[in-house]
């Protein structure tokens, strides 16, 4: 592994205190929710640690998180964003939910993708909101593609009022295309829906894929849509509490202002943020290195141990989506994998009824816990 990276040594790991490290006893390898295992870039703790020593852990202030982030886009996404429209939220859930109360009426649906990152399917409920299902196509090779049919249908009933489309997405590691974005807009654009862009997992988009962003596009929906990001996900700091909204439209600006105090990001958050866009590229590029080499590894290793399950390897990110059905262990194989294997990884059927059979397996790691993750699998059955 690439030194930048550590090397993910298990006692080290097991010191952190993080929902990853303290959900299950130390018999167990978590391989479950989306923390990745790599030593933290070496930009990030410096810019954190530099504000502790002068006691800075006030509010949040923008600084310079805007002109942080247009580089980065710019630079590494292709996309040109006006600084003044990208505003710090405290994570990506939490500006989602605001701005679909914000935008939509209450009782109305939300239209998202399942297999599809669980708080997705729930968080909405809480504000009064229903979820509307436009479930992804599956080809046989296990490839996931949006379902114009399917999003169509969806945004056609009555009170469906937004669209929250992954991108990349979450579990699959599907890249779309501008055609596929495309036709997501031009729907939203027919049935008067709301778009919000989830692109949390751009910066981690993986060689051989070419991540087209939202707002890049020329479509009239990109001057509406709501993108959120973060670099939560890239850099693996989702305890920094920040992530970043970008509004397509002056509307949209004036509706994240207009709830600023209820989006107030960590203030350590912000900085460490700027660190990550502006001097974390080389860690980024390591753990892109890395995770390249690791979801091919992981495709060898299932061919070995566990040639019944289904792999397609992801375009994006470090999540690999499992098709457990051949096993039979039931609509939630995560279950006996744990019992059995103590190994712990995500559960499918919280991704949807399209994840039943399924698992989510995090490869943010080294290939030596891969490995074991694999082989604690395999010994279950
Ligand atoms: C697609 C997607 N959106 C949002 C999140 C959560 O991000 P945040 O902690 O910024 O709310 C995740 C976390 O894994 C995710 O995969």
């Amino acid at each position: 592994m690439d030194a930048l990276l550590g090397t993910c040594s298990l006692p080290q790991l097991r010191r952190r205190r993080s929902a990853k490290w303290r959900t299950y006893p130390d018999d167990v390898l978590p391989a479950f929710v989306a923390e990745m295992d790599f030593d933290l870039a070496p930009q990030i703790g410096p810019a954190v640690a530099a504000a502790l020593a002068i006691g800075d852990c006030g509010y949040p202030h923008k600084g310079a998180l805007g002109e942080a982030y247009a580089a980065f886009a710019a630079d590494r996404l292709g996309w040109d964003v006006d600084p003044g429209r990208v505003y710090p939220i405290p994570d990506v859930m939490t500006g989602l939910a605001e701005v679909v109360e914000a935008v939509t009426p209450p009782g109305s649906g939300i239209v998202v993708n399942p297999p599809v990152y669980p708080p997705f399917r729930f968080r909405f409920g809480f504000y009064g909101r229903r979820i509307i299902d436009a479930p992804l196509a599956r080809d046989e090779a296990g490839r996931y593609d949006l379902d114009p049919a399917a999003i169509g249908a969806a945004l056609s009933q009555p009170g469906a009022a937004a669209y929250l489309l992954c991108s990349p997405h979450n579990p699959t590691g599907s890249v779309w295309s501008a055609g596929q974005l495309e036709m997501a807009a031009d729907l939203c654009q027919r049935y008067g829906a709301v778009l919000l862009v989830d692109e949390i997992h751009a910066p981690l988009v993986l060689p051989g894929a070419r991540f087209v962003p939202f707002g890049s596009l020329r479509h009239e929906m990109a001057g509406q849509a709501f993108v959120f990001t973060s670099a939560s996900k890239g850099w693996n700091i989702p305890g920094l509490k920040c992530g970043v909204a970008v509004a397509g439209s002056e509307q949209g600006c004036a509706l994240l202002e207009e709830r600023a105090e209820a989006l107030l990001a960590a203030h350590l958050g912000v900085l460490a943020s700027v660190a990550a866009f502006t001097d974390g590229r080389p860690w980024l590029d390591a753990a892109l290195g890395q995770l390249d080499e690791n979801r091919a590894l992981l495709a060898g290793l299932l061919r070995e141990h566990l040639p019944a399950v289904g792999y397609a390897q992801p375009q994006a990110s470090f999540l690999a989506w499992l098709d457990c059905r051949a096993l039979e262990l039931g609509d939630d194989p995560s279950a006996v994998f744990l019992d059995r294997g103590r190994v712990a990884v995500g559960r499918g059927p919280d991704f949807g009824n399209e994840g039943h059979g399924f698992v989510r397996l995090n490869i943010g790691t080294s290939p030596a816990l891969i490995t074991e993750a694999v082989r604690r699998m395999a010994s279950a059955l």
